[in-house]
């Protein structure tokens, strides 16, 4: 190969080219939509209507039976709502109910990123959805697509006095960082058709045309919880306490990421670096800067290696933070110490200081349904303080005032909701992304499946005398780790229908990713190699030691060394011999 076609720069990956002509966000939306022949909408549409939260999808059980029938798939949309901190007014959960009964499939989805997800939306029922979600001041912008997605905060208000100041500051981010094109208002909210839209030029200063290379996510962690789980986001922010409990600032992390793809060893969940220390007032230029950074500097080529997390581990964090502070005109601080305990939500009651108090209920995997969507139909309707939608897919009823608290009391008695706080602390810290029936990109199940694998490992937990041990499991259909799976204790992640890579040994505070223990375990196999894990830890374990720190230092997994410790060794190695064969 000559020296001129290596150094040919790559070309850039094809949805470049998709933004760059799109009209800001535009492309032919409107037209696919308006067109009743399918479904569907096109496979360029389907990737701009991400940046306007939306997915188009097909149920999966109805795959083979349209097929039979000589049907297009069952085509339906998912459509996600960004709610910044998780904070929405008990008007906002009553709208969301409303929509996804009238316009979704009847459940709502409360997301491990703090939005809500509507699933099962016809094309038909599309605008009106979306147009509903505006009316109650809620919106889908940017919660898919390649831009600063929705910002997660801590969501206890009496975590600490920063709680307060921290959401606001999380809110300013979100909204300084949301793309500024008028596509999303007239597609969807002022219901005025778009005719290619004005001449809007300049209208992105931070995204700028083409957006960001992939998604980039933010969050604010509250220490001593990392229930946002700060290292697996591409930027986050710890807030640091001055010496009177006051907001000193933050300590910066950058270039965190769950996904990879099997067998491409260079993709790899990684964990962000602190970079660096900034006051409040500076946060929403920080975070500006180093999304500008991502927008320069991202592989724009190669949509596997596109995240912030590459760019990180590729130039360095120290080359970032010079180019961040060179942005800024200022120098960062040098980290603070910090200190995190756990990432699982405190379920039940807590008291606040003026005789309010809140109460968070356990939703299984933040699937809102039936009796439990009903229950809180009716706090909405008593409720004066808000609904917090928690890291971890449950929901945080907070500011209940002293006079409504008897009869909230009694809606949560009567539908059981006071109680499912009481399940196994594995239960309880257990965690599955959506997968299948709605989710493309799902090789095996994962929602649907968890809740049933808990109960047969509740067997075995009790059995061991670990009832009220907190473990943390995940789960995920596929190695994208939406569910952030490479931070559990036992993660699992979906291979093929009815198999799954296992990982163990992530640090119960989020700070340490796993390791592959079995690659491609049958489900069936699953409690039988968990349950001597289980009776070696309640035999072994050291006073308040983790199940993810008993399995390294019983030498059960090693601690991740390389990127590669994530893939399967045999299979990686079956697959690049396939290659070299070809
Ligand atoms: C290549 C990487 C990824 C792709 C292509 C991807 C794609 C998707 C898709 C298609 C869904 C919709 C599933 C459904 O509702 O039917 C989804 C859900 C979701 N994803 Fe991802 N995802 C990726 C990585 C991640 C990561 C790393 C995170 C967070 C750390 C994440 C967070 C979520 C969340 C919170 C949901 C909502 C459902 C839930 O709470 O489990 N995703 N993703
Ligand atoms: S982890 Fe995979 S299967 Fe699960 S929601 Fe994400 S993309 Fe779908």
């Amino acid at each position: 190969m000559s020296d001129e076609i290596e150094d040919a720069p790559k070309p850039l990956h094809k949805n470049e080219q998709l933004k760059a002509q799109s009209n800001f966000l535009r492309g032919h939306i409107l037209r696919d939509l308006l067109d009743e022949s399918s479904g569907t909408i096109t496979e360029e549409s389907g990737q701009l209507t991400k940046f306007h939260g939306i997915y188009a999808q097909d149920d999966r059980d109805l795959r083979s039976q349209r097929r039979r029938e000589g049907r297009e798939k069952a085509y339906i949309f998912m459509a996600r709502v960004r709610v910044p901190g998780g904070v929405c007014t008990p008007r906002q959960w009553l709208a969301m109910d409303a929509i996804a009964d009238a316009r979704g499939n009847g459940t709502l989805k409360i997301t491990n990123r703090q939005a809500f997800q509507l699933h099962g939306v016809l094309k038909g029922q599309l605008r009106a959805a979306i147009h509903e979600v505006n009316v109650a001041l809620l919106d889908t912008l940017a919660a898919c697509g390649d831009v600063n997605r929705n910002v997660m905060c801590n969501p206890n208000p009496h975590l600490s006095r920063l709680h307060a100041e921290t959401l606001s500051i999380a809110k300013a981010v979100a909204t300084h960082l949301l793309p500024r094109t008028r596509a999303y208002h007239e597609l969807w909210v002022d219901d005025i058709l778009v005719s290619g839209g004005e001449p809007e030029e300049d209208i992105e200063p931070i995204l700028g045309k083409t957006y960001l290379p992939r998604k980039f996510k933010t969050v604010f962690a509250i220490p001593p919880s990392n229930d946002v789980d700060v290292f697996a986001h591409d930027l986050g922010f710890i807030a640091v306490a001055d010496d009177d409990g006051g907001l000193a600032g933050f300590n910066i992390t950058i270039g965190g990421g769950m996904g990879m793809t099997f067998n491409h060893v260079d993709t790899y969940p990684r964990l962000a670096d602190v970079i660096g220390f900034c006051r409040p007032h500076q946060v929403v230029d920080v975070a500006e800067k180093i999304v500008t950074v991502q927008r320069d500097f991202g592989d724009r080529t190669d949509r596997k290696h596109a995240r912030f997390k590459y760019t990180v581990a590729d130039r360095g964090p120290v080359w970032i933070r010079a180019e961040v502070e060179r942005r800024l005109g200022w120098e960062l601080g040098s980290a603070r110490r910090f200190e995190f305990t756990d990432t699982g939500d405190r379920y039940g009651w807590t008291e606040g200081p003026n005789g309010d108090a809140h109460f968070t209920v356990f939703i299984e995997n933040g699937r809102v349904k039936d009796d439990a969507k009903r229950a809180l139909r009716a706090v909405a309707l008593i409720h004066k303080g808000d609904f917090r939608l928690t890291p971890n897919q449950h929901l945080m009823i907070a500011g209940i005032a002293p006079a409504d608290r008897p009869a909230i009391e009694a809606i949560l008695r009567e539908h059981r909701l006071d109680a499912a706080h009481r399940a196994t602390g594995l239960r309880l810290n257990s965690m599955a992304c959506v997968a299948l029936p709605t989710c493309g990109l799902a090789l095996a199940e994962s929602e649907r499946y968890l809740p049933d694998l808990v109960t047969l490992l509740d067997a075995e937990v009790e059995a061991a005398g670990l009832r009220d041990d907190a473990i943390v499991i995940r789960m995920t259909g596929c190695p994208n780790g939406c569910g952030r799976p490479y931070l559990a204790e036992i993660g699992f992640v979906g291979k093929a229908p009815g198999k799954y890579n296992m990982y163990l040994g992530a640090a119960f505070n989020g700070s340490r990713l796993n390791t592959l223990y079995k690659a491609s375990l049958p489900a069936a196999d699953i409690v039988p190699t968990v349950r001597p894990l289980l009776r070696k830890y309640a035999a072994e374990r050291a006073p308040g030691e983790r199940f993810g720190d008993f399995v390294i230092r019983a030498g059960i997994v090693k601690p991740t060394g390389t990127p590669a410790d994530f893939h399967d060794k045999a299979t990686v190695a079956a697959a690049s011999e396939d290659a070299a064969s070809l």
